[in-house]
């Protein structure tokens, strides 16, 4: 007996591609990641950014053993989702990732990142993430190089290239991560794959503009929105440092 995903061929995204770009009327889609947002004033942190135009919020899921720092489970994001309708971004860095995505589907995610790292069956959790009605997105390690994606490319709905070590905010952006998303977004184009492109770690007011002409779709930034005095303006200023 097979599971029904496993007859199911590779999507065809001549349509996706023709409207290629990442869907959002603003150019680039701005992701605020909460890891670095005060949660002892969480509802109004949200509200900052999701005024500013925000177009999702990423969750950072930690467990201390795929990376060195523990954050959040479902449960608190089942708790965040009463605050906002902003889509959950939901990027878990845990090992076993299989056991715990239908419990953040549950929760409320809109999109389920996972490591390529953390599992030896990608392509079956890419299905699993996706029989759940929620984005399946597959993150790549600094270290990890883009051919890895050869036969996975064509299943996933996003791919989240790290551009720092994952497991703490505010670290410096890694230089090469500059390189490798003009790769990959390259790839992504010519393989004509319906494949949203994110980064993730260390942007900054002062590089966001150097990341955002890689082409890439959305960027995901912690301590550069949260970690400055006006997390509302700072996004604001981020938008404008990204048009086109
Ligand atoms: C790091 C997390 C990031 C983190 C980014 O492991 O995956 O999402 O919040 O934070 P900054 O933008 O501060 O590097
Ligand atoms: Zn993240």
């Amino acid at each position: 007996m097979s599971a029904a995903w496993e007859t199911v061929r590779p999507p065809q995204n001549d349509a996706a591609m023709a409207q290629r770009g990442n869907g959002s009327p603003l150019g680039v889609k701005i992701a605020p990641s909460l890891l670095s947002a005060d949660f002892s004033k969480i509802r109004e942190q949200i509200e900052l950014v999701e005024r500013a135009g925000a177009d999702y919020l990423h969750l950072d899921v930690m467990d201390g053993r795929f990376v060195p720092n523990i954050t959040w489970g479902p449960k608190i994001i089942k708790d965040l989702r009463k605050l906002t309708k902003l889509p959950f971004d939901t990027h878990l860095m845990i090992v076993e990732p299989e056991r715990y995505v239908a419990d953040f589907a549950q929760a409320g995610a809109d999109i389920i990142t996972v490591h390529w790292e953390a599992t030896v069956h990608a392509n079956r959790l890419i299905h699993q993430i996706k029989e759940l009605g929620v984005r399946a997105g597959l993150s790549l390690n600094p270290a990890t190089p883009l051919n890895v994606l050869d036969d996975i490319l064509p299943y996933i709905d996003l791919l989240l290239i790290m551009s720092v070590n994952p497991g703490f905010g505010g670290q410096s952006y890694i230089p090469t991560s500059t390189a490798k998303l003009a790769s990959a977004r390259e790839l992504i184009d010519r393989r004509r794959c319906a494949v949203e492109l994110e980064v993730d770690g260390g942007v900054h007011l002062d590089n966001v503009a150097e990341v955002a002409r890689t082409g890439v779709d959305t960027i995901v930034m912690g301590a550069g929105i949260f970690a400055t005095a006006q997390p509302g303006e700072t996004l604001v200023r981020v938008r404008a440092l990204c048009a086109p």
